[in-house]
């Protein structure tokens, strides 16, 4: 819910996750920093892909490619004519919409009033309330609900055929129904590339105009046949990099979700034509099982299949997360055929092919992608870890459920009194885990109140020195989750947490 979305990046900014870019100068919209938590986290995300992706496939191998490329790399790719947003001025306010989110964001408006009618009716019903019963034969709502779907239906068709009037028309249409909004002043619908343009060199004459990449793919495609012929690839084999992208989006919202900066983390997959089918079913599968290995509920997760395909895609599915707006994509996975690298070819005049020996021919590969970003991750794993919990003695208890293999630090070291030699055996085991893992020592106030911070910080064990520790060389090692307390050698600290984090 809104609420919750809410929290979440109040304690983003809380704990150290999340600030604003360039706060004290207002900031800059959609671009955020990643403070010294979030940092951890977002490598954390990161590593756990690259270990999955290529650490763990033979014929997948890594690349880092530069962000800026020759600009006929996005004339190649389409990105030059084809990477645009339908936009909408509002002569009246002088705003600029996205067209198409501004029809979504009106039929939301229309899918609250529902909700609130429904909400209604349930009150005034109690237990004989019927949703569904009440839908069906509630003519006004099923008004509302049979406008919003004719309405998103053909939105849908107006922006695949980029009948741009036609979503203009829409916007009116909607207005008129909409008797909170009156109708308002619009522009015709136009079209807006999101690459970010700079130039390369100083001169006025001779400078280059270039774009920063607004997907790391094309720096996978254009680096094809380097890396086959220098790593001896067979097909089927994968490149896989992670890194930064740009898009000047209009709507900047949602926090983290759609930012103008961001970072992708995709994997192209070459493989021999007229088995494309075959992997992109595969993949889709390895991904998914890759996401609930997260172990953030199955739930969580859905496939949505396009049906509408992009001109160079032969099948594309995203998998959509349940944030605390909805169901949102979180990674697409395309089968984009051969179309990339037969543009660079064409656009380059250099041969991208690959010579099969097994069918002794040369042909250029068909590609299978996935592609997720690395903040929306992110996102999708700090807003389902963040929990309210009302404990026994009715106190509540906010607690970070990060994955423990995703938490920033894996340990907080606290001596229970700031005195009597504990802090330094304290210090000790921090000296000696730290080799392993990210830990953190903290003596600063009560032990009861070091938890809590630990726990909204998402540190999955906190380790306590006292003064048996002394006699004995044992200390406690509270379970962040559960709150358990257990009494360990310091010898077995190392395995513990290993045995926790390295899943
Ligand atoms: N190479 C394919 C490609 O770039 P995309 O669907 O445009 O495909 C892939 O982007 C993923 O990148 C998305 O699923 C999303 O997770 C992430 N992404 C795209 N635009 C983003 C933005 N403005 N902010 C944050 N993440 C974004």
């Amino acid at each position: 819910t809104e609420d919750q979305f809410k929290k979440v990046i109040s304690h983003a900014k809380e704990y150290g996750y999340i600030f604003q870019s360039s706060e004290i100068y207002d900031g800059l919209s959609a671009v955020y920093d990643y403070a010294q938590n979030g940092v951890e986290l977002k490598k954390n995300i990161r590593d756990y892909w690259w270990k999955a992706m290529v650490q763990m496939h033979e014929n997948i191998v890594g690349i880092d490619a530069a962000i800026l490329m020759h600009p006929t790399t996005w004339k190649a790719s389409g990105h030059v004519d084809a990477f645009n947003d339908p936009l909408i001025d509002n002569k009246d306010s002088k705003k600029r919409y996205r067209a198409d989110v501004l029809v979504e964001d009106y039929c939301a408006k229309i899918e609250t009033k529902i909700e609130k009618e429904v909400k209604k009716a349930a009150k005034r019903f109690g237990d004989t309330f019927n949703k569904e019963e009440f839908l069906t034969t509630n003519g006004r709502v099923l008004g509302y609900q049979e406008k919003i779907n004719t309405i998103l239906s053909r939105l849908a068709k107006s922006l695949e055929s980029e009948d741009l009037a036609d979503v203009k028309t829409l916007i009116e249409e909607l207005e008129i129904a909409d008797p909170l909004s009156g109708s308002k002043n619009w522009t015709e619908v136009k079209q807006f590339n999101l690459m970010f343009g700079t130039k390369l060199g100083a001169s006025a004459d001779t400078a280059m105009d270039l774009y920063l990449r607004p997907e790391t793919a094309q720096g996978i495609f254009v680096n094809f046949l380097n890396v086959q012929k220098t790593g001896r690839m067979k097909i089927p084999f994968g490149i896989a990099q992670t890194g930064k992208a740009f898009r000047n989006e209009i709507v900047a919202r949602q926090f983290i979700f759609r930012m103008r900066e961001f970072e992708q983390m995709e994997m192209q997959f070459f493989v021999k034509p007229g088995t494309q089918k075959e992997w992109y079913e595969q993949w889709k599968e390895t991904r998914l099982k890759w996401h609930l290995s997260l172990g953030m509920g199955a739930d969580k997760y859905r496939f949505h299949d396009h049906e509408k395909l992009a001109h160079y895609a032969d099948a594309a599915s995203d998998i959509e997360f349940k944030f605390p707006f909805g169901f949102k994509e979180l990674e697409g996975i395309h089968s984009r055929t051969d179309f990339d690298l037969k543009a660079h070819e064409e656009h380059s005049g250099k041969k991208l092919q690959y010579f099969d020996h097994e069918e002794n021919k040369s042909y250029v590969p068909y590609v299978v992608e996935t592609s997720i970003g690395l903040d929306r991750m992110f996102l999708s794993v700090l807003a389902t870890s963040l929990e309210e919990e009302t404990l026994e003695n009715n106190t509540t208890r906010t607690v970070l459920k990060l994955p423990a293999v995703l938490a920033p630090f894996k340990a907080a070291v606290l001596p229970l009194v700031k005195k009597d030699g504990l802090p330094e055996v304290a210090r000790k085991i921090v000296e000696e885990l730290k080799w392993d893992f990210n830990v953190f020592y903290d003596e600063k106030d009560a032990v009861g109140k070091r938890y809590r911070r630990q726990d909204a910080a998402g540190t999955p064990f906190c380790i306590t020195v006292d003064h048996d520790t002394l006699e004995n060389q044992t200390v406690t090692i509270r379970h962040r989750d559960t709150m358990e307390q257990q009494r360990v050698a310091i010898d077995d600290l190392r395995a513990i947490i290993d045995k926790a984090v390295n899943v």
